[in-house]
């Protein structure tokens, strides 16, 4: 018995209808999550009087059998069976006959599907996060060897104000934690459990919903009938999430792309980490970059699919709601390869801290400093910005920097420059007495790693 209806039907279902309403072909990674549902749904009905004792034990054992048959290979999901909610039922009453038939009293493919769903996707955001928090570990450890590591700032891809390695990758700590919480707020909000919902209008059994959750791992059981079945939101906020997260491995990769340029020479990725050109013997490609910015398409993809599947359905199941699964697989499939990845490839990157520090002295990243300069003595903030921006035209003329003009040449432009200038608009200086919460100067740095390492350990 390949297929769990068919009473009302007078012929068989054409093949291509068949093939093209199955969708075993990808809900069968399912199996796990629609075994252990069955095993709590039994172990309820046996409690509640609704199956005997007998039937209840041989349906626990007949899919336990199940189970470790399809881990070991012996049993192998295969395609006549309509999806792996008839395939595991099909099997089990392969093996004990009746009580099999009794598994799926009180219960529909609508509420064992959102089920299933729920509880694979409450997996996948435990193993994200796990990932997630990994990578974090590895940019803050990277930050704490990093506080004095100097680096141009930019804006406008235009050099800015120097900073510090530890500085900048302290931004992408910030946007990967929010991800984190994002996706910890997202898995609270999914854990409620939808079984007992029926078809839609619950069941006329007296079935124990809160006991299955509990045993589930839920924190209670979902409260309409009708939204617990036709509910994809936990799906589609996920998805979100993993959009926005991918969308921060790919600003995070294009710097490291531009970085690994040969203009730039800011890092240098290992070996293993890179991948080389057929005809041009001297490349060393940032592929695992590139491939994680091109890869965010995917994820956005996934989320505009199930968006606009979603979109106009009436209560409550539908058919169309089978097409949450491939898009959903995708995009935590590509997450969950493109983190830890990415996280090892930064683990074992070289910075060329000379090069950053030389490049953060070009390009006037003092300028602002200089004009602070002014301002400390007794200049207005507008006169003093106007005073430097001269300075630095003169500057680009003679292709030098603030800093190597003489006094001389600098009170040619305010009487108000004195030998501590050159203190004042050192690179040291320029990122130091940057002290306000959340600046790069080396004891407001120490003071937001060390923070983010209290909340590291927090979270284990
Ligand atoms: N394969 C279906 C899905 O993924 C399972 C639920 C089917 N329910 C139904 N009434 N046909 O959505």
């Amino acid at each position: 018995m390949a297929q769990l209806w068919g009473g009302r039907f007078t012929k068989q279902t054409d093949a291509a209808v068949k093939a093209f309403n199955d969708s075993i072909g990808f809900d069968k990674r399912l199996y796990r999550q629609d075994i252990q549902g069955s095993m709590v749904h039994a172990r309820m009905l046996g409690k509640q009087g609704i199956l005997t004792e007998e039937d209840c034990r041989a349906i626990q054992e007949g899919l336990e059998g199940i189970l470790s048959d399809i881990e070991s290979g012996k049993l192998v999901i295969t395609s006549e069976y309509e999806d792996i909610h008839s395939f595991v039922e099909a099997n089990l009453i392969d093996r004990i006959g009746d009580a099999g038939k009794r598994l799926h009293t009180g219960r529909s493919r609508n509420d064992q599907v959102a089920l299933d769903m729920r509880l694979y996707t409450r997996d996948a955001a435990d193993e994200i996060r796990g990932q997630v928090l990994h990578l974090l570990k590895t940019i803050l450890e990277i930050m704490e060897a990093n506080k004095e590591t100097f680096m141009p700032g930019f804006t406008h891809l235009q050099k800015a104000q120097p900073t510090t390695l530890a500085h900048h990758l302290g931004a992408y700590f910030e946007m990967l934690r929010r991800d984190y919480t994002r996706i910890s707020d997202c898995r609270d909000r999914m854990n409620e459990c939808p079984l007992g919902a029926g078809a839609m209008a619950g069941t006329t059994y007296p079935l124990d919903r809160e006991y299955v959750a509990g045993e589930l791992g839920f924190a209670c059981a979902t409260r309409n009938s009708m939204d617990s079945v036709s509910d994809r939101d936990y799906l589609l906020e996920f998805l979100s999430d993993l959009s926005i997260l991918m969308m921060h491995l790919s600003r995070f990769s294009e710097e490291l792309i531009i970085w690994n340029s040969n203009e730039y020479r800011f890092v240098e990725m290992d070996d293993a980490f890179s991948t080389g050109s057929s005809i041009m013997p001297q490349k060393k490609n940032p592929d695992i970059c590139e491939l994680v910015r091109g890869k965010v398409g995917r994820v956005y993809g996934d989320l505009m699919s199930l968006l606009t599947a979603m979109k106009g359905l009436p209560l409550a199941y539908n058919k169309d709601m089978q097409e949450d699964k491939e898009p959903a697989f995708d995009a935590i499939d590509t997450a969950a390869a493109c983190i830890p990845l990415f996280a090892e490839m930064l683990r074992t990157i070289r910075f060329n801290k000379k090069v950053m520090e030389t490049s953060a002295m070009r390009g006037f990243t003092n300028a602002t400093d200089a004009a602070d300069y002014l301002v400390g003595k007794g200049v207005p903030f507008r006169d003093a910005h106007g005073i430097i921006g001269r300075l630095v035209l003169h500057c680009i003329a003679l292709d030098k920097g603030i800093e190597e003009l003489t006094l001389d040449e600098l009170r040619a432009f305010s009487d108000r420059f004195g030998e501590d200038v050159f203190e004042a608009i050192s690179l040291r200086a320029c990122v130091n007495r940057r002290l306000t919460a959340g600046a790069p100067g080396e004891a407001a740095m120490e003071k937001e790693i060390e923070a983010s390492r209290v909340w590291l350990q927090s979270q284990k």
